[in-house]
């Protein structure tokens, strides 16, 4: 056997029935913890015991554990998942901070040149080397944060070569560091300079899309997921359908952004087409909400960009009520520099009301729904992978409380290997 954590104060299993459990008026009743508890992981790294001390190591001897970790002074909950980032890119945009600061507005910054177009440029100049560099490093600071399974977009380069490019950083990390990474394309992330939108469009599925998907043949890269900017300005819904369709077709899920500035009918065009989930949603329709409900679609949120573009929120209560799976993100971009799922749970709580047991199953559970990995990931539940985030505090609510959660992380342990 690979990890015992013994005698925790409090660990906060989150379980699969908890998938949609904000359907009910009694989240409390279904919020699973356990006092005092133990959990063993194996050597494949899958969870196998959780129960009182005394009854794991009554099947399992203690001395039969590869490493013990004393937990009763600690909580443990499972290791946070990452619902949304955008996370290779050279450069930064603290100069536009300063704009925004000064009341410029996301969208005058982004038809100015600036915004996502200062950063394709900077990706397109940078190495791949350097990338990787700086993926990593980010990959490090999300961990520390109790991060164990990331979503990871390219759409920096928004042609073929710079595109390739971001998804092959994002292929060799998985072997350079211990978070999981489901890796979405997003060539559709905002319409080159000098392009039309229907230009673009064309670009994306008869260009990028074919070479994307030769690269996947050939072993270069993996793409779980495909992504478009879909707002108004940017790709319209008919532009942002057709491209989500030609990835589908190829195999991927769909996993975009709407609803962020307008309302143009995004969700609704999601939900048609089979989407696995949606993110931003500021902007969403009663009807849209309805129709997520439904669907099983994944409603991403993100707290960061609301607050840093000062946006309406997202009607997240009204969501959570109707029966929609919500998950978090950190959207970690440029114009949203935030690596912790800690302060955005602690954003959600504050910005839009989520209680803390609603925050945590959308940071975990229901973000590892979002990249189709619920089944392994999210809960610490027998059989799944052993994914935990160990922290000193009397009680668990402390991470999503404090607001310097991070300090009080003294292990993640990942599939039972403990890499924080
Ligand atoms: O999710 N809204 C579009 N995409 C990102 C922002 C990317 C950027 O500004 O560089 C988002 O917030
Ligand atoms: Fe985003």
């Amino acid at each position: 056997m690979k990890l015992l954590v013994k005698n925790a104060r409090q660990v906060v299993a989150v379980c699969s029935e908890m998938q949609k459990f904000l359907k009910s008026q009694d989240i409390d009743q279904k919020f699973v913890f356990f006092e005092n508890a133990t959990i063993a992981i194996d050597k494949s790294g899958i969870i196998t015991h959780i129960g009182s001390y005394q009854d794991v190591v009554s099947i399992i001897p203690e001395a039969q554990f590869e490493e013990v970790i004393d937990a009763s002074t600690k909580c443990v909950i499972p290791g946070l998942v990452d619902g949304h980032t955008h996370a290779v890119w050279a450069g930064d945009r603290v100069h536009e901070f300063a704009l925004k600061l000064k009341g410029a507005s996301y969208m005058e910054i982004h038809k100015a040149g600036g915004g996502i177009g200062f950063t394709v440029d900077k990706t397109r100049d940078a190495s791949e080397e350097d990338l990787l560099k700086l993926y990593l490093q980010r990959l490090g600071q999300m961990l520390k944060n109790g991060t164990t399974l990331v979503e990871s977009k390219s759409g920096y380069g928004l042609d073929t070569e710079t595109e390739l490019k971001m998804l092959r950083v994002i292929e060799k990390a998985k072997s350079l560091q211990p978070i999981d990474i489901s890796s979405t394309y997003c060539g559709a992330h905002s319409v080159p300079k000098g392009m039309s939108e229907s230009d673009a469009t064309k670009d994306v599925i008869e260009r990028q899309i074919p070479a994307i998907v030769n690269a996947i043949k050939n072993g270069d890269v993996v793409v779980d997921s495909i992504d478009v900017f879909c707002e108004k300005g940017v790709f319209e819904a008919e532009s942002s359908k057709q491209i989500l369709l030609a990835g589908k077709d190829k195999g991927m899920m769909i996993n975009f952004h709407a609803e962020e500035l307008n309302y143009i009918g995004g969700v609704e065009m999601g939900v048609e087409i089979g989407a696995t989930a949606i993110s931003h949603l500021e902007e969403i329709s009663d009807e849209g909400i309805r129709q997520m409900a439904l669907s099983n679609a994944v409603a991403v949120i993100l707290p960061t960009t609301a607050h840093i573009l000062k946006l309406k929120h997202p009607p997240v209560k009204k969501m959570l009520k109707e029966g929609v799976i919500v998950a978090l993100g950190t959207d970690f971009n440029p114009n949203a520099y935030c690596l912790s799922m800690l302060t955005v749970m602690n954003l959600a709580c504050i910005m839009f009301r989520m209680s803390m047991e609603e925050s945590l199953v959308a940071a975990t559970l229901n973000a590892a729904a979002s990249v189709g990995k619920s089944d392994m990931h999210g809960s610490i539940e027998l059989g799944k992978w052993g994914n935990l985030v160990i922290f000193d505090a009397p009680r668990w609510e402390h991470i999503i409380y404090q607001m310097n959660a991070s300090e009080m992380i003294s292990h993640v342990v990942k599939k039972g290997d403990v890499v924080f």
